[in-house]
């Protein structure tokens, strides 16, 4: 089935969260090393950027490198801040021709110099792009970003700008990485798995959840209109019956 037309554009998603899962395992499915699927991951990014671009979404959130990730074998965690480098340098030039903003959540002070020199130099080089914004989460967390949030409030209590009582939902948004953003409509999580693994815990109260078992390798544009159809078809009650959404 073609999803591309049954997508109704008046009702995209303006955000959609995605957590890229299964470089690893279709890398080993054709007997290769696991960095190659992290390569072939990076063209799926770059397919389903400007996919979600030509639709018209304003925001797209990828989850690139979480802070259980340090966990990993040391080969494979140099070879994606590798891989890192040698994309964003690639990539600049197209991220400008297609007017997509890069940016960037998670705590950079612990990357690599080289990786986190090359991220903030895209997010100089495209800053005025204002079509999408495309959001890297490197060395991220959710349950790290809420505590950081805590964190600055606090602060901001001891040194007499706030009240306890003035912190309310919308303050506490307003002090995590995403806060000049809108909370992702949909979330994304390819490879099988159902879980979250630490993902915008805040801001994905109230997304819809959408599993698919493709590798990220293999996700392809069809199947981002499959996923953003399906998201369309939900209904999204908010806590009301759904009566009440018929009213
Ligand atoms: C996702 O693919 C990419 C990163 C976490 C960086 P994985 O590397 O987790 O692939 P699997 O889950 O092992 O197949
Ligand atoms: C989540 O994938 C992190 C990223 C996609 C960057 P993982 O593959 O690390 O998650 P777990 O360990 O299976 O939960
Ligand atoms: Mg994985």
């Amino acid at each position: 089935m073609d999803f591309e037309q049954l997508i109704d554009k008046d009702k995209l998603p303006e955000h959609i969260a995605i957590i890229m899962d299964g470089n690893g395992r279709w890398a080993k499915r054709k007997g290769q090393p696991r960095v190659m699927g992290h390569r072939a991951g990076v063209k799926t990014v770059r397919r389903i950027t400007e996919a979600c671009a030509k639709l018209g979404v304003k925001y797209l959130t990828l989850y690139a490198f979480s802070t259980e990730n340090w966990n990993r074998p040391a080969f494979e965690v140099n070879a994606l801040m590798r891989l890192l480098v040698e994309t964003l340098n690639k990539e600049v030039k197209i991220l400008n021709k297609n007017n997509i903003q890069l940016q960037t959540i998670g705590d950079l002070s612990r990357l690599p110099d080289r990786s986190r020199k090359a991220m903030e130099n895209a997010i100089l080089e495209t800053a005025k792009n204002n079509r999408m914004r495309l959001t890297l989460a490197l060395n991220y967390s959710g349950r790290w970003e809420i505590a950081e949030a805590a964190k600055s409030l606090a602060q901001k209590v001891k040194d007499g700008l706030i009240e306890p009582q003035d912190i309310d939902n919308e303050m506490f948004a307003s002090a995590l990485t995403t806060y000049d953003m809108p909370d992702p409509e949909l979330l994304i999580r390819t490879s099988g798995e159902t879980r979250l693994s630490n993902y915008l815990l805040w801001q994905l109260a109230y997304a819809e959840f959408y599993f698919t078992p493709l590798y990220w390798p293999d996700f392809m544009e069809k199947d981002l209109h499959e996923a953003i159809y399906t998201y369309q078809n939900r209904e999204r009650r908010f806590g009301k019956t759904s009566e009440q959404l018929d009213e």
